[in-house]
C-alpha cells in the first residue's frame, strides 16, 4: 500500500498525484516509470514519473483520466491508499553532457520533461524545453519547469500562448533558423513523438522518444509492450521506454495501441463501475 500525499486536478482532466514511496524516491532517475494499481482489481497502469523528492520520500505522477482504472485514481484523494506502486521501472534516459538539448513535452509528458530537463542541465547541457497544449488554460507546470531549463518555449494549437502549433513545429522552426541542436527528447502522445522524429530526420539530429505501448507486468515477462526498433523486437518496459525515434516502427506501434479503446469505452457501459465514496462529495481534490 502507498499513501497519497496530495492530489489535484491541475488543469481540466489532467491530474497530479504525489505518493509516499520512499524506496522509489531514493532510486528514481529521469526517464523511469512506475506501475500503479489503484486497488486490487484495477489494471496495472504505467506512469512516467514527473518528479520526486528523495528527502520527503515522495514521487509525483501526472495523468489524464482516460478509462476505467484512471477514473479509479481520480476518485481517490489525499490520505487514501493505492494498492500497489512498483518501480523504478525502465532504463533511465541517456543524459547527454555539455550538449545542446531540446526537450519536447505534450499531454502527460509536460510533467515528465521536468526531470529530464533538470538532469540535462545538471550534466552541463544547454536545455531548450518546449511544452504544448491545445490552449493556454490547459498548460501546466510552466513555473515548475522554467528553473530547470535555459529556455522555455510554448506552443498552443489555438495560438492563445506562445507559438500557434505543436512542439514539432517549434523544433522545425529552430532547425530552419540554423539553431544548433545535438539531441532532441520527446515525450507525450505517440503522434507527437512520431512527428518530432519526422522533423529531425532530414538533419539527422538524434531524437529520443519515450514509448508508451500497452503494458502489463512492466518487467519483461509478458511481451505485451513489444515494439520494433531498428528491425529488432524490443520490450519497452525493460529495453526502454526511451528509443531512437528514427528507428521506431511507428505504424506497428499505432496499430498495437489502437487495439483496446473500444473495449475501454464499453467497460463503462457494463454498469460495474462503482465510484469511490469521495467522488460524489468532492471530485476536485
Ligand atoms: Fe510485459 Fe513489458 S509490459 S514485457
Amino acid at each position: 500500500m502507498a499513501k497519497i500525499v496530495a492530489k489535484q486536478e491541475i488543469v481540466p482532466n489532467v491530474h497530479m498525484m504525489e505518493i509516499a514511496a520512499p524506496e522509489l524516491a531514493a532510486k528514481m532517475r529521469a526517464g523511469q516509470f512506475v506501475i500503479i494499481m489503484a486497488d486490487e482489481l484495477a489494471e496495472r497502469l504505467p506512469f512516467s514519473v514527473s518528479d520526486w523528492d528523495a528527502k520527503a520520500g515522495t514521487i509525483t505522477v501526472v495523468f489524464l483520466e482516460a478509462g476505467w482504472s484512471t477514473r479509479k485514481m481520480v476518485d481517490l484523494r489525499a490520505g487514501d491508499e493505492l494498492a500497489h506502486v512498483v518501480g523504478p521501472l525502465g532504463r533511465p534516459s541517456e543524459i547527454v553532457k555539455g550538449a545542446r538539448a531540446v526537450c519536447a513535452g505534450g499531454c502527460y509528458g509536460v510533467g515528465a520533461v521536468l526531470p529530464l530537463s533538470r538532469a540535462l542541465k545538471a550534466a552541463g547541457s544547454h536545455v531548450t524545453t518546449i511544452i504544448e497544449a491545445r490552449s493556454d488554460y490547459l498548460l501546466y507546470w510552466k513555473d515548475r519547469i522554467e528553473p530547470h531549463c535555459d529556455e522555455l518555449l510554448i506552443a498552443t494549437s489555438d495560438g492563445s500562448a506562445g507559438v500557434r502549433g505543436h512542439v514539432y513545429n517549434v523544433i522545425e522552426t529552430m532547425i530552419g533558423q540554423g539553431r544548433a541542436i545535438d539531441r532532441v527528447y520527446a515525450i507525450g502522445c505517440t503522434f507527437m513523438m512520431k512527428r518530432c522524429a519526422d522533423v529531425t530526420r532530414p538533419s539527422g539530429i538524434k531524437t529520443m522518444v519515450a514509448l508508451n505501448p500497452i503494458m502489463v507486468d512492466g518487467t519483461g515477462m509478458c511481451g505485451c509492450c513489444r515494439v520494433s526498433v531498428g528491425g529488432k523486437t524490443k520490450f519497452a518496459c525493460v529495453d526502454g521506454p526511451e528509443f531512437d525515434g528514427h528507428e521506431v516502427d511507428w505504424q506497428e506501434l499505432g496499430r498495437r495501441r489502437a487495439m483496446y479503446p473500444v473495449a475501454e469505452v464499453e467497460s463503462f457501459d457494463q454498469g460495474e463501475y462503482v465510484h469511490h465514496p469521495h467522488h460524489d462529495a468532492d471530485v476536485s481534490v
